[in-house]
């Protein structure tokens, strides 16, 4: 399995769905010129027997670090950073949900920002969790800030372990 940046002439996007309208009218509407505009790119998991389907998508982006809302020793060892990398959407089309696929796009998510962390260093990675997947995220060692229980963070080190795993 393989993620590719969306194609609106090939994936059909208005065929997605993920159960949360605002997600579904993110790829239909947004996700192809956020990504022709430089403000961010959206992964797409194509179906085996039909590329044109989407399985599921995810979208990163960069997003400014609140370094107060993170615990004290990460705060002073990342006093000089501005910003982390961010999964702003992941979802996975109804058909298509308790197959692991969630999983996958995550992992396969965070092996994309590391990679990108390695050229331009940002020392976290940052999810707006929709209400009710923020325990789909802490299952995967992201901790909710402080301040805001549906955005959760994990430092780039610990996704680097554990990939090295
Ligand atoms: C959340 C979502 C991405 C999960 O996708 P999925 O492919 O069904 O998930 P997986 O099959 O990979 O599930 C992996 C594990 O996460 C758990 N899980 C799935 N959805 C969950 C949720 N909303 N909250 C907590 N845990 C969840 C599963 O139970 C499973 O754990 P288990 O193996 O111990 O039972 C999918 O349901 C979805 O797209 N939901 C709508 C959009 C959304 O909420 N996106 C997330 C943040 S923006």
């Amino acid at each position: 399995m393989i993620t590719v940046r969306l194609d609106k002439n090939k994936h059909l996007r208005k065929r997605f769905d993920c159960g949360i309208a605002a997600l579904n009218s993110y790829l239909c509407m947004m996700a192809n010129q956020q990504s022709s505009r430089d403000n961010s790119r959206t992964f797409v998991l194509e179906d085996d027997n039909n590329p044109a389907y989407i399985i599921g998508f995810y979208t990163l982006t960069m997003a400014p670090i609140d370094l107060s809302a993170l615990p004290s020793p990460l705060q002073q060892k990342h006093r000089h950073a501005r910003s982390g990398g961010l999964i702003a959407r992941l979802a996975v089309d109804k058909r298509n949900t308790h197959q692991v696929y969630g999983v996958w796009l995550l992992i396969d998510a965070l092996k994309k920002l590391l990679s990108a962390s390695e050229q331009v260093a940002f020392p976290v990675i940052i999810v707006d969790a929709k209400a009710g997947a923020v325990q789909f995220y802490e299952k995967f060692g992201f901790t909710a800030f402080a301040d805001q229980t549906n955005k959760l963070f994990i430092t780039v080190a610990d996704v680097r372990s554990s990939l090295a795993d």
